[in-house]
């Protein structure tokens, strides 16, 4: 069920999902990436949509720290503000797919409510869960960001595996291995994925 104001009549457009797919040469989905900060969600999406661009294929990647910046920059890190920022970027997930795009997302979206949400909002087949499953000790040791450390000493409140829970997907479509494989044979996981499941040939 998708909620709406009052008094709006939906506008079929013309130019259908079907007729861009076919232009475009491959069908369009959403690679949800998710996992804690530091698994390598956002470096596994860009390195999948370079593969992919190579291809010819149409993508987009929607990264949490950059929608954080706009879209989504008026919330925190609480619990129900996240599940706003993913209700918000499930939005813009399915006006994407729409578009004939091969959308990468790279949000934590560390409540599994929330990921079968946006799996809810778009067609069978459509929503390509990938679990980054990099542990808690591998992010905590990179600690690219020097995140982890902070919310150590009490600096970020409500941070994700610290002190805010993250649900492991109970069945992700894909598991990307980022805590030991390296990024190629990652990407290559992805990309033997969409070729199975025919998104792309
Ligand atoms: S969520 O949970 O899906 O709404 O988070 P997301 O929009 O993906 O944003 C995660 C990035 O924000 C930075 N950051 C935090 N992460 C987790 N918990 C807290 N409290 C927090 N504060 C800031 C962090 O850099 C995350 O980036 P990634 O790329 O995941 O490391």
């Amino acid at each position: 069920s998708i909620s709406k104001s009052s008094n709006v009549v939906w506008h079929q457009a013309e130019i259908t999902r079907k007729k861009r797919e076919e232009s475009n040469g491959h069908r369009s989905a959403v690679l949800w990436f998710t996992g804690l900060s530091g698994a390598g969600k956002s470096t596994l999406a860009h390195a999948v949509e370079e593969r992919l661009h190579e291809m010819g294929a149409k993508t987009f990647v929607i990264d949490g720290d950059n929608v954080r910046h706009g879209l989504c920059g008026d919330l925190s890190f609480s619990d129900e503000d996240r599940v706003e920022n993913i209700r918000r970027v499930g939005e813009v997930t399915r006006l994407f797919v729409e578009a004939g795009l091969i959308t990468l997302t790279a949000f934590i979206s560390p409540f599994r409510s929330d990921r079968a949400k946006v799996r809810a909002l778009l067609a069978e087949g459509d929503f390509i869960e990938v679990y980054c499953r990099t542990p808690l000790e591998v992010c905590e040791s990179r600690d690219v960001k020097g995140l982890y450390a902070k919310a150590r000493a009490g600096d970020i409140p409500a941070f994700t595996g610290i002190s805010s829970p993250y649900e492991e997907p109970e069945n992700p479509e894909i598991i990307a291995e980022t805590g030991t494989l390296e990024l190629d044979e990652c990407v290559d996981h992805v990309i033997s994925y969409l070729r199975e499941q025919c998104i792309i040939r």
